[in-house]
């Protein structure tokens, strides 16, 4: 059998040109609130859905609940503030934060703007008011949106400072609905800066956008509107888009270059996906490896396991092609040959997030750091990202782990996810729907919506 690896590293190893101007990825922090409701007992019971179904059909265990101190903007407050202290930066340091959110706390005002007003409450008056600040949305992509645009500005090297990218959401669905059990809330800030320890981006995006319903919430609404299977298949589709534009890109500029047998997978170590929730990463990867690996010397394998794909020119019955079609996706996603390179490549970046839920534009970082965590990345390894926004849009794009990467502090975080305190449905309940108005964990060393005032303008402290 041949490999299924690859081995990009070889690969890669000769090409420093890229290294001279590298731009990426320093370092990350990341907040998870300290509530979380275990999905597995009482939830699951209640609402009638067998534990198999979450923990395996959707992959999650936890889901991370924000207290009544809460919104976005404080989860995006705390993880810059323990990026800003992880790093000994200083406000002067920061030229600009971009920030990515679906979850605005205004239909105006930057959130960024209130994350500089709670980080001036500890670094003083003032501090940040050479930083410019601006909200990404564009549903889960906006961060990724925010990361490729804040790259070029600082591989523009007009100005010595360094960019941040936050991302920051609560995801929330009607209560009883299908996508309850995929909530989850978090943020994850990056420091983007000249010659970074984490991963270098390699600044080729291969794009897919198309105008869907797939999920959207119209102005005024709490939670998402949401039609479930085809978002599914929205997300694979403009995956599937966006993964060729890369790979013809990459090619095309002699970043991957596929001699006889090969194909661009073979030249990736790591790829991480949007995750909504953690299956929906497997499918993903599916659909990606049997596009890329079908002209490929993987493909023999996999037609020695699961038989012959069909071919519409087969086909007397489209509806009967479509069938055929669809069964042999599943096949091919329960193939060893699949399954292999899915345990290799894809599955632990979906580590954290099994206990988070789906943080919507931070998932695909929690995915980076998930694979930090477990110290998975080696230096010169490629990591290729798909990144997936609703309405819809995917941006495929890849960075090579640079030799500091093992110098990079863990930010224990599977430790801290283990601290936090176990919740009961009726407190989630009332969370969800505003009416928990006082905190369950008594706030410390940390930011606090204080309060809304008469105008809708929200006052934020930092409670010591
Ligand atoms: P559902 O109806 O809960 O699940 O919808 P299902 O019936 O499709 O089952 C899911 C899997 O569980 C299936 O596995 C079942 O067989 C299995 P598969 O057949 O595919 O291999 N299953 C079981 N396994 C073990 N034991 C059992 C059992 N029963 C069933 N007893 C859905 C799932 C994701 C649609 C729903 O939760 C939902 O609507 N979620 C919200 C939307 C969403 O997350 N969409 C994902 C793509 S869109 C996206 O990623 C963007 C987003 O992040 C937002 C943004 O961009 O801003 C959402």
């Amino acid at each position: 059998m041949s490999s299924i690896l690859g081995n990009s590293s070889k690969k890669i190893s000769s090409d420093n040109s890229l290294l001279s101007a590298a731009v990426g990825i320093d370092d990350m922090a990341v907040y998870i609130p300290s509530l979380y409701l275990p999905l597995t007992g009482e939830f699951s019971r209640q609402r009638d859905i067998d534990p198999e179904k979450l923990t395996r059909g959707i992959g999650v265990e936890r889901m991370a609940v924000p207290d009544a101190h809460e919104d976005a903007a404080t989860m995006a407050a705390m993880s810059l503030l323990e990026l800003m202290r992880r790093c000994d930066l200083q406000p002067g340091d920061i030229g600009k934060i971009y920030l990515g959110t679906e979850s605005a706390v205004d239909e105006a005002k930057a959130m960024g703007t209130y994350v500089i007003g709670m980080l001036e409450r500890v670094y003083g008056s003032g501090s940040f008011q050479g930083c410019s600040t601006v909200e990404f949305k564009s549903a889960c992509i906006g961060t990724t949106l925010a990361l490729e645009s804040i790259s070029y500005w600082v591989a523009a090297g007009e100005d010595e400072r360094i960019g941040v990218v936050i991302a920051t959401d609560v995801a929330r669905y009607p209560l009883h609905s299908p996508g309850e059990y995929t909530q989850g809330a978090g943020s994850v800030s990056l420091l983007v800066k000249r010659d970074p320890r984490i991963a270098a981006l390699e600044q080729i995006y291969g794009c897919f956008t198309r105008d869907e319903n797939d999920f959207f919430r119209p102005l005024g609404c709490a939670t998402a509107t949401v039609n479930g299977k085809h978002s599914n298949q929205c997300y694979l589709d403009a995956m599937q888009g966006a993964f060729a534009s890369y790979a013809a890109q990459a090619a095309q500029k002699g970043l991957i270059a596929p001699k006889r047998g090969e194909c661009t997978t073979d030249w990736i170590e790591h790829l991480l996906f949007h995750i909504p929730y953690p299956r929906m990463v497997e499918y993903a990867s599916a659909a990606i490896l049997r596009q890329d690996w079908r002209n490929s010397r993987h493909w023999k394998n996999v037609e020695a396991e699961i038989g012959v794909e069909p071919e519409p020119q087969n086909y007397a019955d489209l509806e009967k092609y479509q069938v055929d079609l669809a069964g042999y996706a599943r096949s091919f996603a329960r193939s060893r040959y699949f399954q292999q390179a899915y345990n290799a490549k894809v599955k632990d970046s979906a580590a954290l997030s099994r206990q988070v839920g789906n943080i919507y534009t931070g998932s695909i970082y929690l995915g980076l750091a998930s694979l930090l965590e477990l110290r998975k990345v080696q230096a010169k390894e490629r990591l290729c990202f798909g990144a997936y926004g609703s309405g819809c849009s995917a941006l495929v794009f890849s960075a090579r782990a640079m030799p500091g990467i093992s110098s990079v502090p863990s930010r224990g975080l599977f430790e801290r996810l283990e601290r936090r305190r176990e919740i009961s449905l009726q407190e989630y309940e009332l969370l969800h729907e505003g009416e928990g108005k006082e905190s369950l964990n008594r706030p410390s060393e940390e930011f606090v919506l204080a309060r809304i005032d008469h105008q809708g303008y929200r006052h934020y402290e930092y409670v010591r």
